[in-house]
């Protein structure tokens, strides 16, 4: 079996757990998009692994390939590799990347830190790292790609193309720049592979590859909130154009949502909740940037909007997360339909000046008030939480594969055994 795994919010639903509970069930793992403006926590015992643009299937020594939707930063990428290593993990053997991938320079990040000075009131609250402007050069045909790094009189005259085309007001010292590459290329160009045979070998050979999308399906450049998203498409849409695999060759797409939402950045978030409950969610669910360390905004779970990310993607079954933070709550809101200017909208639609202007309407559940840290068989779940999430199940008419009741791998409702 093929799998996409998707966050169906605006990132942060989860993804490295549920990833790291299924890789053992595949031969492959693959990201497809984004960069290291992910982070994707995984729990292992006592050790908490914070991976940002390798596949987190390695943990489990799950062969794991970058793919050429992918942006690397190369002296970020070298960490990971040394902080896995240093846990054991024989990165050198299961990792591959992509020739295609671009390379995030470090005048990516500068062009972002100036744009977003620029746009004063209409930040989009970037996570800093250039990933935007990575991208930008990827489809302005002017970036530097990974198989670029083992031919220097050609990465000379590339980076020529792109300093003459643009960045002309930055300093850079090419000469250094350059230097640096090749030396970043003595250790990526010994993982990196033509990606479109590697992986096609594997589905002609029948084995099962995990697709791991990161950031979420309302951050999707074309379906997102735009402009308030990134730069890719983190949606099941970027599986094909950011692996090279056909979309006949998917098989099932697993979305991923908290069982409340969560928003890091600027951009509409009508179910965001307003003081000391905000903060209190925020506190008991660890709600803080893995990568940027930022607070995220919290708020309801909104099914209006996952009904949306369900139909963009095709989700065919779903992993609930983060149930027990909500175990101390009096009421439990849940929006599924919004009002605007008095009217109630049809259907979701990701316009961020629309969504500015919306109403939720709530369904409003008791809560439980008592513990389901842990709980890993359905039954002993409270009445209560078993209503919830069985009104989320019917409204989205999906099937639930996992309820996630705290951080570990132990602390799952496993429903499906794929
Ligand atoms: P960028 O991806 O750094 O360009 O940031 C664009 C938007 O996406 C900002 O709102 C970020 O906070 C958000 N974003 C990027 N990566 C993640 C993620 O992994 N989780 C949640 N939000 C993210």
């Amino acid at each position: 079996m093929n799998l996409v795994v998707i966050g169906a919010q605006w990132g942060d639903e989860g993804k490295g757990k549920v990833i790291d509970i299924l890789s053992k069930k595949f031969h492959l793992v693959v990201r497809f998009q984004g960069g290291e403006n992910a982070g994707h926590t995984v729990i292992t015992g006592e050790k908490k692994i914070i991976l940002h643009t390798i596949p987190s299937g390695i943990i489990r020594g799950i062969p794991s390939l970058i793919g050429n939707g992918v942006v690397i930063h190369p002296p970020t990428l070298l960490e990971e590799i040394k902080a896995l290593e240093e846990n054991g993990i024989d990165v050198r053997r299961y990792l591959k990347i992509s020739r295609n991938a671009h390379i995030v320079l470090p005048i990516h990040r500068e062009a972002e830190r100036i744009s977003e000075e620029r746009r004063k009131g209409r930040k989009i609250g970037t996570t800093g790292k250039g990933i935007g402007p990575a991208y930008e050069d990827k489809y302005g045909r002017r970036g530097i790609r990974v198989g670029d790094l083992e031919r220097k009189e050609i990465l000379k005259e590339k980076l020529e193309v792109l300093f003459s085309e643009k960045y002309m007001d930055f300093e850079v010292e090419r000469e250094e720049l350059l230097d640096q590459l090749l030396e970043y290329g003595e250790y990526i160009l010994p993982l990196s592979v033509d990606s479109v045979h590697y992986i096609n070998f594997f589905i002609k050979e029948g084995k099962n590859i995990l697709f791991e999308g990161a950031q979420g399906t309302l951050l999707d450049i074309d379906f997102g909130t735009y402009p308030y998203v990134t730069s890719s498409n983190s949606s099941a849409a970027g599986v094909s154009s950011g692996a090279g695999v056909s979309p006949r060759f998917i098989d099932e797409v697993l979305g991923i949502t908290k069982l409340y939402t969560t928003r890091v950045g600027a951009g509409p978030f009508p179910t965001e909740i307003r003081g000391s409950l905000q903060e209190f969610i925020r506190g008991k669910g660890g709600e803080f940037g893995a990568t940027t360390g930022r607070p995220r905004r919290c708020g309801w779970l909104d099914l209006f909007a996952l009904k949306y990310s369900a139909t963009v993607n095709g989700i065919s079954a779903l992993a609930l997360m983060k149930l027990d933070v909500l175990d101390e709550l009096d009421e439990i809101k849940v929006a599924v339909q919004y009002k605007h200017r008095g009217s109630i909208m049809e259907s979701y639609l990701p316009d961020p000046y629309i969504l500015e202007e919306v109403e939720p309407v709530y369904r409003t559940f008791k809560g439980w008030k008592k513990s389901t840290r842990g709980v890993s068989d359905i039954k002993d779940l409270p009445v209560e939480a078993k209503d919830y999430i069985n009104f989320i199940k019917d409204f989205l008419e999906i099937d639930v594969w996992l309820i996630s009741t705290g951080p570990s791998r132990e602390e799952t409702i496993i429903l499906k055994d794929i």
